[in-house]
């Protein structure tokens, strides 16, 4: 997704601004631009491809000044080319803009545009908005600003400057994010916290329909707010000495499960405390009905949650992608809850379902990792996962926090219905146990890594699980083709025979997730189905269990644990094996291609 930054201060404006590009770049992106004022001269300078070749187009230009815009684009409308990079600039070359988001009635607005005597240079949707803002100034930036953006429709985040107003940065919100970091003699803009903890400790996070307009010496919204302290220190925003931000993450997956029950597990009352909710348990103990809405790795623990509400609290549960839930007619009544899950908050998709759901008066939780996004702030209440910031766009860690959130939310909810003490004994004196019980498991990282080397060559994978590890399946297969470009497909060991076994043979390995529970014995079949045709095979097995090395070709193993968490042991071999094999085919792990952080637009 594109990312903003904006800075006017006392300080050299073009050092922060290139910095709070390069921490916001981990979303991926594909040119970058700024504009850095001195006075009221304005200087824009715009590239194609990485950051480097901004910094090569700025070397020798000595360009000063205390005020100015960036950004890094993800190529939504117009090809990847320097005019259609940002900032854009208005028909005077008075007014510069960098937008994160999408114009979704760029087209009429450009026609009139044109017809007015406008001239465009770039084929985005992005440079309307400069040239509207264009048609209405009149010396007060913020005013023209104001009546541009009433006739604009779709997502965005601007940072707009102009010559003719100097010293002025004006922000303005509608979904896509946009922060800013608060000093004694400075202001931050960006799209990111990651952005602005090195600058700043206070932030304010603007809110949808919110222009603000920021001096040296004032911050003034339409809407008052108060600040937030940031929660972020720089040192988490770093890699901690590890090649990618996801290997730490994946490392700190046992530290994300901590976190989650971390003060929350009520092990002699068998139940849990989730302060998140207590404004509104009596409600959620008259649901009757829950309908669970994410997208991408969310989805996924989404699903595996489905599981464990239906077998843990007895309580009817679905789960629907953001993306299809917005536009499908859900039948729901008052006794029906939604519960949204995302890692950033700011998922366009899962944030419109939202919406949908607000609009029929039901009752909404979000599962949420970024404290005060958009998520948080709509839904009725919600649960922090706190597994601290995730860099990286293959999420992992956040996964887990996830897991345990809504293992969690299972036993808050069965124990107000028919789940004895010593079921919610159990699972939470089971939980508790988890963090060590992952920490385990990254043990076998090294040996991960030569089975990475060993399978890193082939072009297509399976993964298989069945019941609470087919969802496991699927973000096994996502993990590995977000971010090593190989294809791979997750599928539930029993549909293997109604079709995908025809592509099995000897050039196409099988991950098997295959735990020692329920449905081992079915998963023992699959297997033998796909060796019979010569399919390779990695399983990903209990320990203690001998047999399986005899039926497949490698296995990784992870402790016991309740049949219900066995997700939370399993996935963490497979984010490994993914890291391990786009590590060694020298991908940009981090910023895989193609791919955003936050998908903030549809
Ligand atoms: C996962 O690795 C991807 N980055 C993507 O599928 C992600 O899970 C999805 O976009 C949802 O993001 P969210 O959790 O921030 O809502």
């Amino acid at each position: 997704m594109c990312r903003v930054s904006g800075y006017i201060g006392k300080k050299e404006t073009l050092p922060i601004i290139m910095d709070g590009l390069r921490r916001q770049s981990y979303g991926g992106y594909d040119s970058s631009g700024v504009v850095i004022g001195k006075d009221s001269n304005l200087t824009c300078i715009k590239a194609v491809g990485k950051l480097e070749n901004l910094e090569k187009k700025l070397e020798g230009q000595n360009l000063k000044g205390n005020w100015g815009i960036g950004h890094i684009r993800w190529a939504s409308h117009g090809a990847v080319t320097e005019a259609n990079a940002h900032p854009f600039w208005d028909c005077k070359k008075n007014i510069y803009l960098a937008h994160n988001g999408i114009i979704e009635n760029y087209r009429e607005l450009k026609d009139v545009l044109i017809k007015e005597g406008h001239k465009f240079i770039s084929e985005t949707d992005t440079e309307v908005a400069v040239h509207l803002i264009e048609k209405y100034f009149e010396g007060n930036l913020e005013e023209a600003v104001r009546k541009a953006l009433k006739e604009i429709r779709g997502a965005y985040g601007f940072v707009i400057i102009a010559r003719d107003d100097p010293q002025k940065i004006v922000a303005a919100r509608l979904s896509s994010p946009l922060l800013i970091g608060i000093n004694e003699d400075s202001y931050i803009i960006a799209s990111d916290p990651t952005a602005i903890v090195p600058y700043a400790r206070k932030i304010i996070n603007l809110d949808d329909y919110e222009i603000a307009t920021i001096t040296l010496k004032d911050l003034f919204i339409i809407k008052e707010k108060v600040p937030e302290t940031l929660e972020l220190v720089p040192e988490e925003a770093e890699k901690g000495g590890y090649p990618h931000f996801m290997l730490k993450e994946i490392m700190e997956e046992p530290e994300a499960i901590e976190n989650a029950i971390r003060g929350r597990l009520m092990i002699e009352e068998g139940s849990v405390k989730l302060g998140g909710l207590d404004s509104i348990s009596e409600k959620l103990r008259k649901i009757n009905r829950l309908i669970l809405v994410a997208c991408g790795t969310a989805s996924y623990a989404a699903r595996v949650g489905e599981y464990m509400l239906e077998e843990y609290a007895e309580i009817p549960t679905e789960v629907d992608i953001g993306s299809e839930f917005r536009y499908r007619k859900p039948v729901v009544d008052k006794n029906t809850a939604g519960i949204f899950v995302s890692q950033s908050g700011e998922t366009a998709d899962t944030l419109a379902a939202l919406k949908e759901m607000k609009q029929k008066g039901i009752l909404t939780l979000g599962i949420t990792n970024v404290v005060g996004s958009a998520q948080a702030r709509e839904t009725d209440a919600g649960v922090y996962t706190r597994s601290g910031p995730e860099i990286a766009v293959a999420s992992t860690k956040a996964f887990l926090g996830q897991l345990a959130t809504l293992a969690m939310l299972t036993v808050y909810l069965g124990r107000q219905r028919e789940m004895a003490l010593v079921m919610g004994k159990r699972i939470v004196s089971e939980l508790a146990k988890l963090p060590e019980l992952a920490k385990d498991v990254l043990k076998s990282a090294p040996e991960i890594e030569k089975l990475a080397k060993k399978y890193k060559d082939y072009k297509n994978f399976w993964f298989i699980g069945r019941k609470y590890n087919a969802p496991i399946a699927s973000e096994g297969a996502l993990k590995l083709k977000e971010i090593s470009y190989l294809h791979a497909e997750g599928v539930a060991g029993g549909e293997l025979k109604h079709g995908s076994l025809a592509l099995i043979d000897e050039n196409f390995p099988t991950v098997a997730i295959c735990p020692s529970d329920s449905v081992y014995e079915k998963m023992v079949s699959n297997i033998q189905e796909i060796k019979a045709r010569g399919g390779p095979v990695i399983a990903v097995a209990t320990e203690g269990n001998e047999d399986i090395k005899k039926i497949v070709d490698d296995v990784i193993y992870i402790p016991k644990t309740l049949e219900m968490l066995t997700p939370m042991l399993s996935v963490i071999p497979l984010h490994l094996f993914s890291y391990y094999v786009a590590a060694l085919l020298g991908h940009d792990v981090d910023r895989p291609k193609n791919l955003a952080k936050s998908v903030t637009v549809e």
